[in-house]
């Protein structure tokens, strides 16, 4: 360990002769001894490639990386695509704690820098880590506290390898497949993606040295032509209904930071939307933490959204602009031949634009102050240096492992099960002793190496576009779990054979990167598959011979407009391995198919063949355990869609909490989901059924589950509001509740929902959608099954705001009900002035 505690770190601190021993002193009073230029270069955060301080930097007009951190004194750095200079836990804690050191003794006041990455799913970017299933397989658990376990190991992780912030929860709704960071979304529920994301930065707040980074504020999951980053037109009805809520439940708990959505919304670039930033995060939420640019922004205000000239001048309007509407720090990414700023560049501007009278001194102090109380927030000026003793033990261990198997396993989502013969058993779960043959990609055509696991991890995975960037080494980096195909021959007792087929994931950068515009137009299929002649040859003589097949299908590991499809097919040559092996079997033979995608891929015509498909998104760690134990009957799946599966990619957008009048029927719907045991409602009630303040009361809605099969198995009952007549039009269903329920077979129970209200707000007033947001009064047909007659009502008498009208979480009043504890962690929204209210100044009205 290199500093034992605040006594070595004050030795070390401040050791140059004429710097401020930075945590001797007040931060205002630091504050004042800064100069403009030192204080603008608080306010960004580069990217590094190495740890060692004499490597040359990856940004223009900066030498090296020490110059970085000590010289120019930057606020921050990071690593971009979960991937660090090192992907050795031990090495690199020990080298953020090296560069950590030649900061404070080579920068102006010996400020300490704090240290980001992509923590998206787990600590999944250093050897060895439990990776936790992608975001969509967390939303198909419906389980908040189970996450929010597994994401207190994550920031444990993230301390103890030397990372202060780490860029998540990513609070984004699954509404549009052909989106490239579709798998990063929750849930196109509004209510699950709330939930979700507010026990995931509950967990990594709860950490004393790490920030959250709640991100992309707000608007980024719906790019109107689907393409990551274009334009999103949106109304301000969705917006507030049901694009904003997610975040305003998140942030209620507190963040540290917020990453700003790199897209524009309604013809406003997010990162200049002084409403966005500093009405609503601010204003309305109580935002008090450190708002942060995505990856270039700054420049993506010139180089994509056209807004300001290519010029020098351009620049610095590009950095006066972002700063007045709210930005606190810029991510600099460098690269790309002087096009981005670079970190000398920004910090003239703003000592220009504090010169000439563009920007106030006092604009600066504010986000140089919060930067500054983050990391004394962080104990940073306590201790600068993570304790190099932790990570050995935590990384990989048994308990995180057990805990992201947990969620893998609720995260499968069962979507067809039928017998081979008329009136038989369904095919799965299978026997457990029958001969095997396992085939679909992958194996990488060049190098032979097996490379499935890239499909079973996805994106932000040990690297930016998945594992060692999807061409997978020998020996390489690799995250803690097991394949499919191991945990299958741990837990089958028959034989197995294996026929993996050609997948390549190497050549996703091809084609022609545009500066500009970005990702080039590429296979929208995220790999590229084959199906040589001797693999067929081998299927063909396998599965005659086999009493199943077990056929993988989906698509490699993406990320953003890289991921970005124009199709939902699944790839003409899995559709021809699922043919070869329907031609090459009898009827009676079982046909399986396992999907790992991150995006609705297939239809009733590709799945035909299929007696049965588990959809298993990208389950990580715990992936391969979690299949082979559901395919093997040893674990019973219980996991809901958390999107609407949609028949072909021309019917999307398509979400059950869609305004009525959507027309098409999805293949499979939300919250579909089988089980291998059966499942029965009776007695619906909801208490109480009458509701005079939605603020304020507490609605539970009860329901008795039986299981009627022959096997225990798990329930996510999910309680749906289908039917409100209003003032203006309500969601064809929403999600108000839910609840996971274990029962033996023959066994009954009451489930007992909480029903949250704030799910059921609308926005009043005509198109401009600039009305109050509250619960209508007026009757809403509460169900667990839409497809069922079960039904119960529940009338709000007097209309209210949940959400919109909540009191500060500080405040002695949260409204009972609504499942806010106690805040945590920092920043919590010492909310002043919430009820100013969002309404007046959506109205442009002084409140
Ligand atoms: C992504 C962010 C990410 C950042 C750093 C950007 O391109 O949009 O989500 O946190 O890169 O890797
Ligand atoms: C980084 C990503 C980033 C991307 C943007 C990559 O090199 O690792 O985090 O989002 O560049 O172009």
């Amino acid at each position: 360990m290199k500093a034992a505690g605040a006594a070595t770190a004050a030795a070390t601190i401040g050791a140059g002769a004429e710097t401020a021993v930075a945590q001797d002193l007040p931060i205002p009073a630091l504050v004042n001894r800064m100069s403009v230029r030192e204080k603008a270069a608080q306010m960004i955060q580069p990217v590094i490639g190495s740890l060692d301080p004499t490597t040359e930097s990856s940004h223009d007009n900066v030498e090296t990386v020490g110059d970085i951190v000590g010289e120019i004194g930057a606020g921050s750095v990071l690593s971009g695509g979960a991937m660090p200079p090192t992907t050795d836990p031990e090495a690199l804690v020990a080298g953020i704690n090296e560069l950590q050191e030649y900061a404070i003794e080579n920068s102006p006041h010996g400020i300490p820098f704090f240290y980001g990455i992509d923590g998206t799913h787990g600590a999944a970017y250093v050897d060895g880590a439990t990776a936790l299933p992608q975001r969509h397989n967390m939303g198909a658990t419906r389980d908040p506290d189970l996450i929010e376990r597994a994401e207190e190991h994550t920031a444990a992780m993230i301390a103890a390898t030397g990372i202060h912030e780490t860029y998540a929860p990513t609070i984004e709704l699954q509404r549009d497949p052909r989106w490239g960071r579709y798998f990063e979304g929750i849930s196109e529920s509004t209510k699950v993606l709330g939930d979700i994301s507010r026990a995931r930065n509950r967990a990594l707040e709860g950490h004393d040295r790490v920030t959250a980074t709640p991100k992309h504020f707000a608007g980024y999951e719906i790019p109107t032509n689907g393409n990551d980053r274009s334009a999103v037109n949106t109304s301000m009805r969705d917006l507030r209904e049901t694009l904003l809520p997610p975040f305003e439940v998140t942030l209620a708990e507190g963040a540290g930071m917020v990453m700003v959505n790199s897209g524009s919304v309604n013809g406003v670039p997010a990162h200049v939307s002084q409403w966005l930033l500093t009405d609503l995060l601010r204003g309305e939420y109580g935002f008090e933490g450190v708002i942060l640019t995505d990856w270039n922004d700054l420049y993506r205000l010139i180089g994509i959204h056209d807004l300001f000239p290519d010029t020098r001048a351009g620049k610095k309007m590009a950095v006066r602009a972002a700063i007045a509407a709210g930005v606190d720090m810029a991510m600099l990414g460098g690269g790309n031949e002087g096009r981005p700023l670079d970190p000398r560049e920004f910090v003239t501007y703003v000592d220009e634009l504090v010169e000439s009278g563009d920007l106030t001194e006092q604009r600066i102090d504010a986000s140089v102050r919060r930067i500054l109380e983050l990391k004394q927030d962080l104990g940073l000026f306590d201790d600068p240096y993570a304790d190099e003793s932790l990570v050995t033990d935590l990384v990989g261990n048994d308990e995180s492992v057990a805990t992201s198997t947990e969620i893998a396993r609720e995260s499968l989502v069962l979507l067809k099960n039928e017998p081979v013969t008329e009136g038989g058993d369904p095919v799965l779960p299978l026997a457990g002793d029958e001969d095997l043959l396992v085939t679909g990609p992958g194996v990488d055509p060049e190098t032979g190496i097996e490379n499935r696991i890239l499909m079973q991890y996805g994106g932000w995975t040990l690297g930016w576009q998945g594992i060692e960037a999807g061409s997978l080494s020998e020996g390489g980096p690799r995250p803690a779990g097991d394949s499919m195909i191991a945990a299958l021959r741990d837990h089958h007792d028959g034989a197995i054979t294996h026929v993996p087929t050609d997948f390549d994931r190497t050549e996703w950068w091809q084609g022609e990167w545009h500066p500009e515009e970005g990702a080039p137009n590429h296979s929208s299929e995220n790999g590229d598959y084959g199906f040589t002649d001797d693999q067929r040859s081998a299927v063909e003589s396998a599965a005659p011979e086999a009493d199943a097949v077990v056929v993988v299908i989906g698509e490699g590991p993406h990320n953003e407009g890289f991921g970005d499809r124009d199709s939902l097919e699944l790839p003409e040559t899995q559709r021809e391995i699922i043919a070869t092996v329907e031609a090459a079997t009898d009827d009676e033979t079982p046909i399986v198919a396992v999907e790992y995608a991150g995006s609705p891929r297939g239809n009733q015509e590709s799945f035909g063949p299929l007696d049965a498909v588990l959809y298993a998104g990208q389950p990580a760690t715990g992936g391969g355990t979690a299949i082979a134990e559901t395919l093997l009957g040893a674990y019973n799946p219980s996991g809901r869609l958390g999107f609407s599966w949609p028949q072909q990619v021309g019917h999307g957008p398509l979400h059950h909490n869609a305004w009525p009048g959507n027309g098409h029927d999805p293949t499979y719907p939300y919250g579909h989901g089988l089980s291998y045991t059966t499942f029965e409602y009776a007695n619906l009630s909801v208490s109480p059924a009458t509701v005079d303040d939605p603020a304020r009361e507490t609605v539970t809605l009860g329901v008795d589950v039986t299981n009627t099969g022959d096997m225990a198995g798990e329930h996510v009952v999910e309680v749906y509001n289908t039917t409100a007549y209003g003032t203006v039009m309500h969601r064809d269903t929403r999600v108000v509740g839910y609840e996971r329920v274990s029962l033996d077979p023959g066994e009954t129970t009451r489930a007992e929902v909480e029903i949250d209200l704030a799910a059921l707000e609308v926005v009043a007033g005509d198109v401009p959608g600039l009305g109050p947001k509250h619960v209508e009064a007026t009757d809403y047909v509460l169900t667990v099954d839409p497809e069922s007659d079960l039904s119960t009502t529940l009338t709000v008498t007097e209309p209210g705001s949940v959400l919109e009208g909540i009191t500060p979480p500080d405040g002695s009043d949260t409204g009972p009900g609504q499942g806010r504890g106690p805040p945590r962690g920092r920043g919590n929204g010492r909310a002043r002035g919430r009820r100013s209210s969002l309404i007046d100044r959506l109205a442009g009205r002084d409140p």
